[in-house]
């Protein structure tokens, strides 16, 4: 009793101690520069970390992002300086200091006083919002992007920046927080061109206390214009259904996308609409209007309709099928010494344009599909014989945001020990079973879901499966069945016929 007292007492306490982020002072950042390329829905960061190592033997390095920054964060890969090998990042939230962590596992420990410096890539889904709220169809499409001032650490740092570009020159505002941070050197914010830059400031402590947030942190906003529409993907449910036996993969995607520039005040004029893109030969930024998908190679009949049936005004330039060996999706040695991008020139496009121009705040939503020679995708293993199939987990417009994104791959009849290995963590993974025509049992499927997805996600899944022999002849069999079923109708029919026929003529 009385132990189990103390445990319950002391559990609380014991479990935020746990939670609350104890990291070593193992590091001194002596500079932290962040470079943030202003977007749409998305926009892009770069931040480098240059530090020195406290200790010997120092190879955990942990970045830290605030509750706003991380919950925006779709997309973090982090890189020694000069390598394109993505480093292993441990993560998590600590919801004792409400930051976000990652913990990266260096190459190799660090001695005393060495140097090494991490770039870390990320991407920030709807950190911009419309500003005003509402415009006019002709009014440039400006954004309001928000964030915290000062790059969050567990270890000092020497000395950080952040600049902020935007799309185009047009800055509307940015603000000054006041007072100034007692850690900026001289003016804390400055603007040059299409740069804005907030720092430096030098001798930062470790930074991750609530104490030091209500203290030094500000939030700080930068008004920009973009030249394009803002894009956003609400939601995209693709259905990848594998069949043996008509050899082919077949993906369809339902697609909810919204134009999340401000909202249109007033009434959409199609006259004015047609005047500016007679003169400008393109869409302006307040409209959504041609999009460009790329899409793999060697996929054929694509199709493209919405609630009102096919969209005749698509363009598909299709092209030809890969070699199995040179693969990329099959074989992924084919890719080692081709550069990153290599595969951006093997790729079909589709270009889309909606049934009528996606003003500001309006949505579209529409179903996309295509085939593809199974062959392309799918592979067998003979020692464990099991069929290996490549899917990709979505193909959606660049610098694109899509909220909430769902594959389902539904495989041949009668497969069993299924499994799947999504490139990224997924949020979930579920198991069913997809009814369709001329099916006995149904087929499984797997569904994996994701929430806040860029177009960084394009990635591979692969899913692999066994078909018993059985199950391979109860397709055959179900179509011989049917195919009985409709001889043996059509003989009945034919008997029964000219009975009826003659009955009647008989009258
Ligand atoms: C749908 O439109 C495409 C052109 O994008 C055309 O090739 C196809 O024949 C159309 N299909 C139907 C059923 O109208
Ligand atoms: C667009 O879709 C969103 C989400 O489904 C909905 O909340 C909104 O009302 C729609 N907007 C319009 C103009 O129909």
């Amino acid at each position: 009793m009385f132990a189990q007292a103390v445990v319950l007492g002391l559990l609380p306490s014991f479990a935020r101690y746990a939670l609350a982020l104890n990291v070593p002072a193992s590091f001194e950042n002596t500079a932290v520069v962040r470079q943030v390329d202003l977007g749409g829905t998305l926009s892009s960061a770069t931040t480098t970390y240059t530090f020195r190592a406290l200790a010997d033997g120092a190879q955990e390095y942990v970045v830290t992002l605030s509750k706003d920054e991380g919950d925006k964060t779709s997309w973090f890969v982090p890189k020694l300086k000069g390598s394109d090998v993505e480093l292993p990042a441990a993560q998590g939230f600590d919801a004792a200091d409400q930051v976000y962590y990652y913990k990266i596992a260096l190459p190799t420990p660090l001695k005393r006083d060495e140097t090494e410096t991490l770039n870390v890539a990320t991407l920030f889904s709807h950190a911009s919002t419309p500003w005003p709220p509402t415009a006019a169809q002709k009014d440039p499409v400006r954004l309001n992007f928000e964030a915290d001032m000062l790059l969050i650490s567990p270890y000092e740092t020497l000395s950080q920046r952040t600049k902020i570009r935007t799309p185009t020159p047009n800055v509307g505002a940015f603000s000054d927080p006041s007072p100034p941070s007692i850690y900026a050197k001289d003016a804390q914010a400055t603007k040059s061109g299409s740069t804005v830059t907030y720092g430096p400031f030098a001798s930062v402590p470790p930074s991750l206390s609530d104490e030091f947030r209500k203290e030094h942190q500000r939030r700080i906003s930068v008004k920009y214009e973009t030249s394009s529409a803002v894009a956003s993907i609400i939601s995209l449910h693709r259905a990848a259904e594998i069949s043996h036996w008509g050899a082919n993969l077949n993906i369809q995607d339902d697609i909810h996308l919204k134009n999340g520039g401000p909202t249109l005040k007033g009434h959409f004029s199609r006259v004015e609409h047609q005047h500016t893109t007679y003169y400008t030969q393109q869409a302006p930024p307040s409209t959504l209007w041609w999009m460009t998908l790329q899409l793999p190679p060697g996929i054929h009949s694509p199709y493209f309709i919405d609630q009102n049936g096919n969209v005749s005004t698509s363009r598909f330039r299709p092209s030809p099928s890969v070699p199995q060996d040179q693969s990329p999706f099959l074989n992924p040695k084919a890719l080692d010494g081709l550069k990153p991008g290599t595969r951006a020139s093997k790729f079909s496009t589709l270009e889309i344009r909606p049934r009528y121009p996606v003003v500001g705040g309006w949505n579209y939503t529409f179903r996309l599909g295509w085939d593809a020679p199974l062959n392309d995708w799918a592979s067998y293993d003979r020692k464990s014989g099991k069929h290996i199939v490549a899917v990709p987990f979505l193909n959606t417009f660049k610098d694109v945001a899509v909220n909430d994104a769902e594959l389902k791959i539904i495989l041949p009849e009668g497969a069993i020990d299924v499994e799947v290995f999504p490139p990224f963590p997924v949020d979930s993974v579920e198991h069913s079973t997809h009814v369709t025509f001329l099916d006995t049992v149904g087929r499984p499927a797997v569904t994996l879901k994701k929430r806040q997805v860029t177009d960084k996600h394009d990635g591979i899944v692969y899913v692999s499966y066994a078909v018993p022999f059985s199950a391979h002849l109860k397709k055959p069999l179900a179509v011989s069945v049917a195919t009985v079923g409709l001889f043996i109708f059509a003989f009945v029919a034919r008997r029964i016929d000219p009975r009826i026929h003659t009955t009647a003529a008989s009258k």
